[in-house]
């Protein structure tokens, strides 16, 4: 993997939506697999404000959700996937989108689309990967799962008093580390020693996110999490 270090969050979101963009202007119909938590909301309201100032044309991307909690309504205000698109999909102009409902159908899907051309991920504070929580090994289908207690803890953050819902959606592992371009954004000195141990320790399920080591991934950290 490349490790990337830039000195804060706003330096981090303009090198990824870069990337991004570059990765959409030589494919424009790219497949894109992205997450949601707060690391990429930078990145997300840059790429935003590239596509209304007509720097960027995301018209003909495709849109793939990463995770979702089980028994959520879209409107509710913990739905990642209406999460994604008030941040992602409509400030973009995405009209293309699989939607992570139904975990029997969904790898069929990508499939048909070629699969996943870029993935922009964040980092678990417990090292998961999308949701797929410790341990995964990096066969772990798409599937549903119970959320360990710390990433419940570490997801209570986003919407203040509402209860985080136990179980949720996760695209597979083998989704995401087939992916043929990985971006990582890490920020947070409360980050820096799961990122360390992300890129240094011996691949291992307790650590899912170490996975990503064997793939082409970029990982853009800021000087606060930076190992
Ligand atoms: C969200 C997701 C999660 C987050 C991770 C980091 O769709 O897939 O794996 O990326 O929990 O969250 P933040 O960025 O809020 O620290």
């Amino acid at each position: 993997p490349t490790l990337r270090v830039f000195p804060d969050a706003g330096a981090l979101a303009h090198a990824a939506a870069d990337l991004i963009c570059a990765e959409v202007r030589a494919k424009p119909e790219a497949v894109l697999l992205v997450a949601t938590g707060n690391t990429p909301m930078p990145t997300y309201a840059e790429l935003a404000r590239r596509a209304a100032a007509g720097e960027a044309d995301f018209g003909r991307v495709t849109a793939v959700q990463l995770d979702e909690y089980v028994g959520v309504p879209e409107d509710d205000p913990r739905s990642l996937w209406g999460w994604m698109e008030r941040a992602f999909v409509r400030p973009l102009g995405i009209t293309r989108t699989v939607r992570l409902s139904d975990p029997a159908t969904f790898d069929a899907e990508l499939r048909a689309l070629g699969g996943i051309d870029l993935a922009v991920l964040g980092l678990g504070p417990n090292g998961h990967l999308g949701f797929n929580e410790p341990p995964s090994n990096p066969g772990a289908p798409t599937r549903r799962v119970t959320l360990t207690p710390a990433s419940l803890e570490s997801n209570r953050a986003y919407w203040g008093d509402l209860p985080v819902p136990q179980d949720a959606l996760t695209a597979g592992m083998p989704v995401i580390l087939g992916a043929r371009r990985a971006l990582l954004l890490v920020s947070g000195e409360h980050k820096r020693e799961i990122l360390r141990r992300t890129l240094t320790e011996p691949p291992t399920p307790e650590v899912p996110a170490s996975f990503l080591q064997r793939t082409p991934l970029t990982v853009l950290a800021d000087a606060a999490a930076a190992p």
